[in-house]
């Protein structure tokens, strides 16, 4: 796999201002929740899990986690196309916990319409949105959002947990695809 900086165009959201901004989250999220029992982080694989295990060492309340699976297809793999479906379930019964569902990024909006909705079912205490980055411009179905950390320009972004065709998951920032000099291998 090819370094990085031959397709870097920016750095959109460095290292600092990244871990500033989760540390603010996960304040936020501790004062919000303080003294609530069962609270249940659910992490949507597998672009949120970078920003879980950073948010989940800030929130200071006791809380157990979780983790589910989902896939979208379609028209290009690139894009979730609103055919949303489940491929990994939680073992997780939510019916007695407080839900706070952690994602990476929103785009159109689809994946997170379909979990709530799905989650819902399962009449969960209480169901919150916790996301890092936030493409608002692009969004095509309404998502309540109670914990955001950036809204962030409609560019291709990567990096800190969003990959390019599977890679780059590890850095530490949320750079910006130069696509003139990157080739998706599909
Ligand atoms: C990304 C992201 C969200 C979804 C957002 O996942 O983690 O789940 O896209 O897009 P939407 O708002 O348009 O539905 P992706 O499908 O890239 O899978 P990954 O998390 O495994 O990288």
């Amino acid at each position: 796999m090819r370094d990085y900086r031959e397709f870097l165009s920016e750095i959109l959201v460095d290292e600092a201002t990244l871990q500033r901004r989760i540390a603010e989250l996960g304040a936020e999220i501790s004062r919000d929740y303080a003294g609530v029992e069962n609270l249940l982080l659910i992490c949507i694989l597998r672009g949120g899990v970078v920003f879980l295990v950073d948010l989940m060492r800030h929130i200071t309340v006791p809380h157990m986690v979780d983790f589910m699976a989902i896939s979208s297809y379609g028209v290009g793999a690139r894009e979730t196309t609103g055919h949303v479906r489940l491929t990994l379930d939680l073992q997780t019964d939510i019916h007695d916990k407080h839900v706070l569902l952690v994602e990476d990024i929103i785009d159109s909006g689809y994946t997170l319409s379909y979990v709530l909705d799905f989650l819902s079912t399962r009449k969960p205490k209480s169901l919150k949105v916790c996301v890092l980055l936030d493409k608002a411009e692009r969004r095509e179905v309404p998502i309540p959002i109670h914990y955001r950390g950036f809204t962030i320009p409609n560019k291709f972004v990567f990096g800190y947990g969003l990959d390019l065709d599977e890679y780059y998951r590890n850095l530490p920032f949320v750079a910006v695809v130069d696509l003139e000099k990157y080739t998706p291998s599909s």
